[in-house]
């Protein structure tokens, strides 16, 4: 039986990973961070315990600023695959603790490649790399390839840079099977609530129920390659499963803006974006990245890789998930009401019902801690 190891096995990628693997047979060992609250909830329906026979998914604490604990596991458990996929991902926060993420996203990719030569298994223990389009930042061709140059322009695209090169490196100077994934933006119901996709969705779902009454964004003209974390994952994959290591460019070769991405969205519900999306300054970066859209045909040579979801479905399958779970927090906000009586303008609405004015403090107006999306 195959072992992988996953960083960032609770993240959109590492839950629709750890589910591919474990449907392979593999067994699956994930590095999870301390936390004052549950942030198991992606992996959850994967999860048993570990007494019980046959369990294929196990769980060790870690982080990737602790380079003793990555050796440890590296030498413990073997694994005859690493996807490195932990990162603090998020490029507007990473203008906010640059050095921080400098150190998770950049410096954990040479903590793990040297915990492999320190276990001497930098011959036998396969490496992905989680690599990110954003390192094409300021985009030098149009669409971007594996030998398009980089000009990252946020402190998370320079950590990537850094982390793509220092697999390069360990791949030319060690023989280590190391590959970049260069990824384009994937989403799915799973995307994290700060990403501008399944802000959006969340938002308009919400909105169509009366749960909230407005959507606060930076930038509607940056255009990105949205694909499905679901077919990416799959790439990731198929990567070490070649008998050389390479990277390789996965996108859909299709760039929409934030724009046409509420357009969409809302107009699946019937809504009008235009009546409820407002700017905010803040959601807005330093330097953006315009425009992003990736030709994957290396993908498609080598690997036999095909994205199997595009624009349309994506928006409608996001948008069809966060109904169902807005349906269910409107259930749950009248179920509390009934116990609690509301003042009269916060009575709870009909589903189909137009949107009203705030009922609820919504969960989006920027004055909400002030934190930076
Ligand atoms: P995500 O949802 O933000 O997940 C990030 C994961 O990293 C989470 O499991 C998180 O743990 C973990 N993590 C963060 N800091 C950590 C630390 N100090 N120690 C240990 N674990 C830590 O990201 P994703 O969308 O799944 O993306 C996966 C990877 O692909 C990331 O490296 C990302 O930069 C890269 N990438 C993503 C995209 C995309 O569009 N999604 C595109 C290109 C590249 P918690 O759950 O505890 O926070
Ligand atoms: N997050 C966010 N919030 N983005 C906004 C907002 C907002 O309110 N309003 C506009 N945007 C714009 C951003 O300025 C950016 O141009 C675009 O929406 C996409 O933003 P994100 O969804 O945050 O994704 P990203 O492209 O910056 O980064 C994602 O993709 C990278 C791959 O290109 C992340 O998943 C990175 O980890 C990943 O490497």
């Amino acid at each position: 039986m195959k072992r992988a190891l996953i960083t960032g096995i609770t993240g959109q990628d590492g839950s629709y990973l750890t589910e591919l693997l474990l449907a392979k047979g593999y067994e699956v060992h994930g590095v999870i961070r301390r936390s004052s609250s549950f942030n198991t909830g992606r992996i959850d329906h994967l999860y048993c315990d570990p007494h019980v026979r046959g369990s294929r998914l196990f769980l060790h604490f870690g982080d990737l600023a602790d380079s003793v604990q990555m050796i440890q596991l590296v030498y413990e458990l073997q694994p005859d695959e690493i996807y490195h996929l932990g990162a603090q991902s998020h490029v507007r926060v990473s203008f906010d603790i640059p050095e921080y993420t400098g150190d998770v996203t950049g410096l954990s990719a040479v903590r793990i490649l040297e915990a492999l030569r320190k276990a001497g298994r930098d011959r036998k223990t396969r490496f992905y790399q989680a690599s990110s389009s954003e390192m094409f930042g300021r985009v030098q061709e149009v669409p971007q390839t594996e030998s398009t140059p980089f000009w990252p322009r946020s402190p998370y695209g320079c950590a990537k840079v850094y982390a793509f090169w220092l697999t390069v490196n360990y791949r030319e100077a060690y023989g280590v099977h190391a590959s970049n994934g260069i990824l384009f933006n994937h989403e799915s119901p799973r995307r994290g609530e700060t990403f501008v996709t399944r802000k959006i969705t969340r938002a308009a779902t919400r909105i169509k129920l009366g749960l909230e009454n407005s959507l606060y964004l930076g930038n509607l003209d940056a255009k990105r390659d949205w694909g499905f974390a679901g077919d990416y994952v799959e790439a990731m994959w198929r990567m070490l499963q070649q008998d050389e290591p390479d990277d390789y460019v996965i996108a859909t070769n299709e760039t929409h803006s934030v724009r046409e991405f509420c357009e969409e969205a809302f107009s699946l519900l019937d809504l009008d974006w235009q009546d409820y999306v407002k700017h905010d300054t803040r959601y807005e970066r330093p330097s953006e990245v315009d425009l992003l859209i990736g030709n994957p045909a290396k993908a498609r040579r080598v690997l036999g890789w095909e994205p199997r979801v595009h624009f349309k479905d994506l928006v409608k399958l996001m948008i069809d998930e966060d109904l169902k779970l807005a349906m269910r927090e409107l259930a749950m906000a009248q179920a509390s009401d009934s116990l609690t009586p509301l003042p009269p303008h916060a009575a709870p609405v009909a589903p189909d019902a137009p949107p009203a004015k705030a009922r609820r403090p919504s969960r989006r107006q920027p004055a909400r801690g002030g934190t930076r999306r």
